[in-house]
């Protein structure tokens, strides 16, 4: 990220963006144009309509739609949609706070998130053909006040934990070990104060994580088990405790049940539950909120190495229950089985998880909705609020109790495949909900949001790190369910 996001005067020279409301005549004209001026360029103000108008001031116009039904989601993508239309611009003046009655601290928040993101670009490991934006400085102009500023503020923290997390995921596989991403959750218990506990290899196998270190097996990668606390200050023994439980696959090939190459193509993105897990984290030890937050990340590789699990294996997960491994690809939910039995133990009062668990989930929902699971109405109910807080669209899929069966081993507590071909999300969430003892718990997954195959406003092609904000507005509504 190239460029800081402030609050002030427009600087000479730079560009402005607008935000064009429209009603039923059409566009709203800002000042210095006309209506017909707009019509003549096509310019309905539809939604993330752009519209580019060079001058002594190159002014960028993005839609919005109708003024009453513009949200900080709206803004959020439009701030985006500026940033990238301003791509050969040193500044950009955003005057997008006298455009709603929403509220200017949120507001500023929300548009800051959504300059900041479009900006993100993962260019590390380039050399060649890479122009870097010249885009030093965004200035939200109009009416300034401390909330602004706030917004700013808290905007640029949440934008700056969502581009780490799409840093970790874009990252190569062999850049970002367990032990890579261990080291991670350190550096962000030392930036913000949380407590931290690691489990190597050793701790793994002899705390009985027995579904992390199965998966671990067939690579010379040691696996990690990481757990983050914060606690607020004067917490007492009712203070609430929430609980994210993160997939941390950071290279699955399947295992033995090989995956195909185009299946494992991108497959470095398995550890997006892991990195959303532990940025959050860190926000939460910025931004202090009233409850008690733990995060667990199951950090390991899933390869065939000579040491690897078979088919028709059987692990014993840290609660006790027994596993057995029909498939090695269906390694997200052995590993989690751990992470929620160590949360179940810790006494939270609810769990959510975060896992790129199955591409069945892709079938359902496609790349733009987070398949939600839960065996608690009420808290489900916080996780979604949070969710359209943030804008992170989720939908609610079923555990019926009669697909319980397509999990029955022969052999076992359970088998990690259902019936090929049949709810293959369901199943796995049924296999996960065998480790939370009736908890409170929304298993979220997120195998079709966590990557993009397109840039969208914000939103660039690559990993997407979604989910960051709900978590951060989940910790701050969170109440005992
Ligand atoms: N990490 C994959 C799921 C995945 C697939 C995430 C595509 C993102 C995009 C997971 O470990 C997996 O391989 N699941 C299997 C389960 C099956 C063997 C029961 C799947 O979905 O094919
Ligand atoms: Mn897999
Ligand atoms: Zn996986």
């Amino acid at each position: 990220m190239s460029f800081t996001v402030s609050a002030g005067e427009a600087p000479r020279g730079a560009a402005v963006g607008m935000t064009v409301a429209r009603n039923k005549q059409g566009a709203i004209p800002p000042s210095g144009l006309t209506a017909s001026a707009l019509a003549r360029r096509k310019f309905e103000a539809k939604p993330g309509q752009v519209l580019v108008v060079p001058g002594a001031t190159t002014r960028i116009l993005v839609g919005v739609g109708e003024a009453s039904a513009i949200t900080l989601d709206t803004l959020r993508r439009a701030a985006g949609a500026m940033v990238r239309a301003a791509s050969g611009e040193s500044a950009l003046a955003i005057d997008l706070l006298g455009v709603s009655r929403l509220d200017k601290r949120s507001a500023a928040q929300a548009i800051t998130e959504g300059a900041v993101l479009a900006g993100y670009s993962f260019a590390k490991y380039r050399t060649q053909n890479h122009e870097p934006s010249p885009l030093v400085s965004v200035v939200l102009t109009g009416p300034s006040n401390r909330g602004v500023v706030a917004g700013i503020e808290r905007g640029t923290a949440i934008a700056n934990a969502v581009a780490k997390v799409r840093d970790l995921v874009n990252e190569p596989p062999g850049a970002k070990t367990p032990r890579d991403m261990a080291a991670y959750a350190e550096e962000i218990s030392a930036a913000h104060g949380l407590e931290i506990r690691v489990w190597d290899e050793h701790d793994i196998e002899r705390e009985h994580c027995g579904g992390l270190r199965g998966v671990s097996l067939g690579s010379d990668q040691p696996p990690r088990l990481v757990k983050l606390t914060y606690t607020p200050a004067g917490a007492t023994r009712s203070t609430p405790t929430l609980a994210i439980v993160g997939k941390g696959i950071t290279f699955d090939s399947g295992g033995l049940s090989l995956k195909s190459g185009d299946g494992m193509m991108l497959m470095k993105m398995d550890m997006s539950g892991a990195a959303i897990t532990i940025a959050t984290m860190g926000l939460i030890g910025q931004f202090k909120p009233e409850v008690r937050v733990i995060g667990y990340a199951c950090l390991t590789e899933n390869l065939p190495g000579p040491k690897a699990i078979k088919p028709g294996d059987v692990l014993t997960a840290r609660n006790g229950k027994t596993m057995e491994v029909l498939n090695t690809d269906a390694e997200g939910r052995l590993v989690l089985a751990d992470g929620l039995s160590l949360a179940v133990e810790d006494k939270a009062d609810a769990i959510v998880d975060l896992a790129t668990l199955t591409g069945a989930m892709l079938v359902a929902l496609g790349s733009d909705i987070t398949g939600l699971f839960t065996n608690h109405p009420g808290f489900a109910g916080q996780v979604k609020a949070a969710s359209e807080r943030a804008a992170e669209p989720m939908w609610e899929l079923p555990i019926p109790p009669s697909y319980r069966k397509h999990i029955d081993s022969t052999v076992a507590d359970m088998k990690n495949i259902g019936i090929p071909g049949k709810a293959g999300s369901i199943a796995a969430a049924h296999f996960l909900q065998e480790f939370v003892s009736g908890r409170p718990w929304v298993h979220l997954d997120i195998a079709g949001t966590a990557w993009a195959d397109a840039d969208d406003t914000f939103i660039s092609k690559g990993a997407t790190g979604v989910h960051v904000r709900t978590l951060v507005e989940l910790a701050e509504i969170f109440t005992k369910p």
